[in-house]
């Protein structure tokens, strides 16, 4: 594989071990990338295992299935992962998963190739779509958003302190000419941005902020993971790395109201119905990387593992 094309996974081991492998189970890896996950999951399956692997970028579909080719064991499904339903039906395979691992954001060769219009350090159209085919892209996006909804999106997922500033030059700018390659944004938003923090791009946050709105990553997430819990087996494992807090944040309240914790709102004793059970239950409180982690794998850094079983 060329350097481009290849992801670091992280939280390899923690995820194989938590995982639990049943070598006769069934596995879903929902976020495929490079295989990086699988490839370890698949040591561990045995010859009747069978392992389902999601993507919605093509180029992850097209590692997955030089992979299936080569192991007869391994499903590839193209799209989203929030046909985590329709597949488990057409595969017949509802409440029989062992496991299901989502490892979210971006890979790194999303962000390497310069094409893609992921990166603020390499000039390349701007797109962003993790799904080329479909939505619309970055570009369009800037060109057509309403400033104030530009400023909401930069300080709900880029969580941008100077949204406003760098909203009103974008739309300032876009009225003179077309906003097309990551470079021309990079520029504007490094100009607007009056408070540069020592080793971050200034256009960190809001090329976040867009590429999280433009592939709507929490809606999907949102979806995905009830579709998951109906998928599982009774003691199969939902295992779940995040990047970013406020996608943690889905995770987490998402599993704190599935087992039914005392602060997850929904379980708030005046609310939880009678007969409400909890159907997970929790084993890892967010796991995070440690110093010798983040050094061997920088994309350690904001990673959190949350791992939960289900019960019911
Ligand atoms: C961090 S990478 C996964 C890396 C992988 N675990 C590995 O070891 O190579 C995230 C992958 O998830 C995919 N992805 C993100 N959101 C998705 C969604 N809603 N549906 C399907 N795939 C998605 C991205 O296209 C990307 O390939």
């Amino acid at each position: 594989m060329k350097k481009q094309e290849q992801h670091q996974p992280v939280f390899l081991d923690e995820v194989i071990q938590y995982l639990a492998i049943n070598p006769q189970g069934i596995y879903v890896d929902a976020t495929f990338g490079r295989g990086g996950h699988s490839r370890s999951l698949l040591q561990k399956l045995g010859s009747h295992g069978r392992l389902l692997v999601i993507d919605k970028d093509p180029a992850a579909i097209a590692s997955a299935q030089q992979l299936a080719v080569q192991d007869l064991r391994v499903e590839v499904h193209d799209g989203s992962f929030t046909c985590i339903a329709a597949v488990i039906k057409e595969k017949e395979i509802k409440e029989k998963i062992n496991g299901i691992l989502f490892d979210l954001g971006v890979s790194s060769p999303q962000l390497d190739q310069a094409e893609r219009g992921f990166s603020f350090l390499r000039d390349g159209p701007l797109d962003m779509r993790m799904d080329p085919r479909s939505g619309i892209s970055a570009a369009e996006w800037i060109q057509t958003v309403r400033e104030e909804d530009m400023v909401r999106i930069f300080k709900e997922y880029g969580e941008e302190r100077y949204a406003k500033r760098i909203a009103r030059a974008i739309a300032h700018l876009r009225n003179e000419t077309s906003i097309t390659t990551t470079k021309q944004l990079a520029d504007i938003v490094s100009e607007a941005h009056p408070h540069w923090e020592k080793h971050k791009h200034p256009a960190t946050r809001v090329f976040q902020a867009i590429r999280i709105w433009i592939n709507n990553e929490f809606g999907e997430l949102t979806m995905a993971l009830k579709q998951s819990l109906e998928g599982l087996a009774v003691g199969g494992r939902l295992a779940v790395i995040s990047f970013h807090s406020l996608e943690d944040r889905i995770v987490k309240q998402f599993i704190r109201e599935q087992a039914c914790e005392p602060n997850a709102l929904k379980c708030l004793p005046m609310t939880t119905p009678a007969h409400f059970q909890p159907r997970l239950k929790v084993l890892t409180r967010g796991i995070k990387a440690d110093a010798q982690k983040i050094d061997e794998n920088p994309r350690c850094r904001s990673a959190v593992l949350r791992v939960a079983e289900k019960i019911r």
